[in-house]
């Protein structure tokens, strides 16, 4: 499943991290792929990115085989395949090299009855990295900011999942919307929660994940928040939305 929006700081990464730790506890065995440069995800999950050998990038544009590049993490059953900076390069690298948008898919035909889930971290971006991420996948899962302008650029993302689907990837679905940041105190944010279940009616997710500052202090830790603060409400949620997920995908 890929986690994609191609508007920054929408809740990707934490989701991507907390639903795959989510997943973990609760017995499936998941890999995060981190296909963002900035690498939240592998900061988050407590790799130190100076230290690493491989990471995407190799697996990308040097052929690397995905089991020499994934890492475990403090989560047993959790696992990664990081990213470095390098990253960057392979959006204008990858456009000489051959099968450029199926990469990842290639790579990950290769591992891919070693996990139960295998969930994307995309990078805001509509470019050759997040293709690679929508070709790879099955399943697309959008987070959606409760914010102002919370649905601008949906749109366009779901023109490129279109586009991805005729040209690349029939077999890739909406899997979900989730709503992120959520705050009670505010009108604009159930505002929003009405207005995204309005347009995704069938897709949204009921777990709406709140804004809590234990969300975004768990990354500098290197936890995801179910091992950094199992009873705040960001690991309540996060976890409701794994046992949300495992329901849709017939798991319990
Ligand atoms: N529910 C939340 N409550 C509070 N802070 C949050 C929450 N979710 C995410 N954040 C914080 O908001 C910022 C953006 O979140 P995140 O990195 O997950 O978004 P992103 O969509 O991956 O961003 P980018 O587009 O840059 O990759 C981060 O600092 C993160 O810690
Ligand atoms: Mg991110």
């Amino acid at each position: 499943m890929a986690i994609a929006n191609q508007k920054g700081g929408v809740g990707k990464s934490t989701t991507a991290i907390n639903l795959g730790a989510a997943l973990a506890f609760q017995g499936e065995r998941v890999l995060i792929v981190d296909l963002d440069p900035q690498g939240n995800t592998s900061s988050g999950l407590g790799i130190d990115r100076s230290e690493i050998s491989a990471s995407t990038y190799q697996v990308l544009v040097d052929n690397a085989l995905i089991e020499d590049v994934v890492e475990p993490t403090s989560v047993r059953d959790l696992f990664l395949v990081p990213a470095t900076i390098e990253l960057a390069g392979a959006e204008i690298e990858l456009v000489s090299l051959f099968s450029r948008e199926n990469r990842l898919k290639m790579a990950l035909g290769q591992v891919i009855g070693d996990y139960d889930f295998v969930l994307i971290d995309c990078p805001p971006s509509l470019g050759l990295l997040t293709v690679n991420g929508l070709s790879a996948a099955n399943e697309v899962l959008i987070p959606i900011q409760c914010e102002y302008y919370a649905l601008e650029g949906v749109s366009q993302l779901m023109r490129n999942i279109q586009l991805v689907t005729q040209n690349l990837n029939p077999s890739l679905v909406v899997e979900g919307v989730v709503l992120t940041m959520f705050d009670g105190r505010t009108t604009l944010s159930s505002d929003v929660v009405k207005q995204v279940r309005e347009h995704f009616a069938e897709t949204t997710y009921r777990t709406v994940i709140p804004r809590t500052v234990r969300l975004s202090e768990a990354p500098s830790y290197g936890e995801p928040i179910e091992a950094f603060d199992p009873m705040s409400r960001g690991a309540i949620a996060y976890r409701e939305l794994g046992r949300e997920f495992r329901r849709r995908h017939g798991r319990s």
